[in-house]
């Protein structure tokens, strides 16, 4: 390895998600590639026995896209950013129960988890089993629950039961949402709306003067749920992956 490489290092090993799906997954640092960077990034996937390689590309850079899909990099999700600037939000009066989650919640959040994400890279590939995909979602709530998240909002039914969750989270004043998922028995009631209102009036106490979320192209009743609540487009990039024959 060359010092360059060494002092700025092309692509990162994904501990976490290795081990996650037993395979060697790696992830590409840079954004845009030239020919170069692409015969750069080729060789580490080789050196490190990489099985599947994630890349962020940006959407803007014809000739990223283009060495992308000459190197057989399958595009998986087009990542949209939304941004709410939360100055003045509308008032809001919620017709279900909305409070921070419970322990106890954890079981049912991670059920509507599993069954919530298939729009995503993971899903769409095809190379991942499907059984780790709605593992990876459950992990994913559950950990936010135990801290990932700075808070987890739920709605509930009188009996107790969860309809659906919301995940927020603050990084230097900057609010995000992660996960938002409503169990689909009881989807187009509204509930979605109510949980990102608890969620941006929850930030908006906190001091935050705006909030990000990220969803999928593909996600069209994720994206008109958002553009309701006043979000507005931020960013677009493409995910790719590179599966490496061994
Ligand atoms: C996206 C998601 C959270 C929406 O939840 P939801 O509770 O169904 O959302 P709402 O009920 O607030 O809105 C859905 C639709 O029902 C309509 N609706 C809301 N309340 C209604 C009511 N009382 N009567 C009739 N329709 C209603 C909304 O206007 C909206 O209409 P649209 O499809 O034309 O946009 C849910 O589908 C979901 O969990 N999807 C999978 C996970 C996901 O994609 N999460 C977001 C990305 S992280």
């Amino acid at each position: 390895m060359s010092h360059q490489s060494l002092m700025h290092p092309i692509c990162e090993f994904l501990q976490w998600d290795s081990d996650f799906f037993s395979l060697r997954i790696g992830k590409a640092i840079p954004n845009r590639v030239d020919l170069d960077t692409m015969s750069q990034i080729k060789n580490w996937c080789k050196n490190e026995s990489i099985d599947c390689l994630y890349f962020l590309s940006d959407a803007d850079d014809p000739v990223t896209t283009h060495l992308l899909l000459h190197h057989q990099f399958d595009l998986v999700d087009t990542r949209m950013t939304l941004e709410r600037d939360l100055i003045i939000l509308p008032p809001f009066e919620p017709s279900t129960t909305l409070r921070l989650a419970h322990e106890e919640d954890i079981p049912q959040l991670k059920q509507i988890a599993k069954h919530s994400y298939h729009h995503t890279r993971y899903y769409f590939d095809g190379r991942f089993p499907v059984e780790r995909c709605d593992d990876l979602y459950a992990t994913w709530i559950e950990r936010s629950c135990q801290g990932y998240a700075d808070a987890v909002w739920v709605a509930t039914e009188d009996s107790g039961a969860v309809q659906g969750f919301i995940t927020c989270s603050i990084h230097e004043m900057q609010g995000e949402i992660g996960l938002l998922g409503v169990a689909s028995k009881y989807s187009g009631r509204g509930i979605g709306h109510q949980l990102v209102m608890r969620a941006l009036s929850w930030l908006q106490e906190k001091g935050v003067k705006s909030v990000k979320v990220v969803t999928q192209g593909r996600n069209i009743p994720a994206q008109r749920l958002y553009q309701r609540t006043g979000f507005l487009s931020h960013s677009l990039r493409h995910w790719y992956h590179y599966w490496q024959v061994k």
